[in-house]
């Protein structure tokens, strides 16, 4: 069973300026709760339960939203507003271990900062910039996969061709319906020199043995520790699989996949669906 999901949160947000300045971009909300607790929830739905949060300065406010709040709890109850409790307590019945990346040397950096919490288990990676739609299964069908083939599982989507270098990109041929067997993996690649449209987003089935790749690839792309570069050498030891998501992914950490998220998410809550809808019906008629 995979119990362990590993959430990268030291980045700057620095595509989120002004407002990630002072503020986590993690704890941005959507509607009414921050984007790292949807990357939870989704973990929640697949029986993961401990969470390794890599964070770095100014992310305090992570800590605590995931901690207990007691006097918000007792002033709520003399309020007569403990209605509100329950959804205060995310946490119950998790684990969290926060440790601190103390360089923002990359993502493949920030995992190898849970490798002594990880041990020898196989581990989810969730990229919280990558909203995957609630009522989507993405992680599930990669956790089924995982089981399947004792395999890594990378979550890939088709991307136009001018995006692919915003993400790692792979090769690799069709074994069945949505799943590939990768070939090779690269990072952030020119238009011209990408493998295919294969991007890789922001979900990852991986296995304790990625760790020693961790620790011996040199800086990649943008002078930082990338995480493809040590799936790529990982490749050349065992099968890495890419699964082919088409459901619904919000890029969050963009100011316009932001908005469409927002916007598609607060559709989806049923106390605002039909207001909302009214309201963008209105715009729209002004447009
Ligand atoms: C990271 C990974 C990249 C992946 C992307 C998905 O890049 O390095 O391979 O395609 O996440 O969101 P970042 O967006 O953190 O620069």
């Amino acid at each position: 069973m995979l119990k362990k999901a590993i959430l990268p949160a030291a980045g700057l947000g620095t595509r989120f300026l002004p407002v990630t300045k002072a503020s986590p971009k993690e704890m941005l909300p959507i509607v009414d709760k921050p984007l790292i607790q949807y990357s939870v929830e989704e973990c929640v739905r697949c029986n993961i339960d401990e969470f390794i949060v890599i964070t770095g300065r100014n992310k305090r406010a992570i800590e605590d939203h995931f901690d207990y709040n007691c006097e918000l709890e007792e002033t709520l109850r003399i309020k007569g507003k403990e209605a509100h409790i329950p959804e205060l307590n995310i946490q119950n019945d998790l684990n969290f271990a926060f440790i601190r990346q103390s360089k923002p040397l990359g993502l493949g950096d920030a995992i190898n900062c849970a490798k002594a919490f990880v041990k020898d288990e196989p581990f989810a990676v969730l990229l919280g910039d990558d909203i995957i739609d609630p009522d989507d299964t993405l992680l599930a069908d990669m956790i089924a996969i995982y089981e399947q083939y004792k395999s890594p599982v990378i979550a890939l989507q088709e991307v136009p061709l001018e995006d692919v270098s915003m993400y790692g990109v792979i090769s690799g041929e069709l074994v069945s319906g949505q799943l590939y067997k990768i070939n090779g993996l690269v990072e952030k690649p020119k238009v011209e020199e990408a493998p295919s449209r294969l991007a890789v987003i922001g979900r990852y089935i991986l296995t304790p043995d990625i760790f020693a790749e961790l620790d011996v690839i040199p800086p990649g792309r943008g002078g930082e520790y990338q995480l493809t570069d040590a799936l790529s050498l990982l490749l050349k030891k065992r099968v890495i699989y890419g699964y082919l998501f088409k459901g619904q992914r919000y890029d969050a950490g963009d100011k316009f996949g932001f908005l469409k998220a927002t916007i598609s998410l607060s559709l989806k809550r049923p106390e605002y669906t039909e207001k909302l809808k009214k309201y963008i019906k209105e715009l729209a008629s002004g447009f």
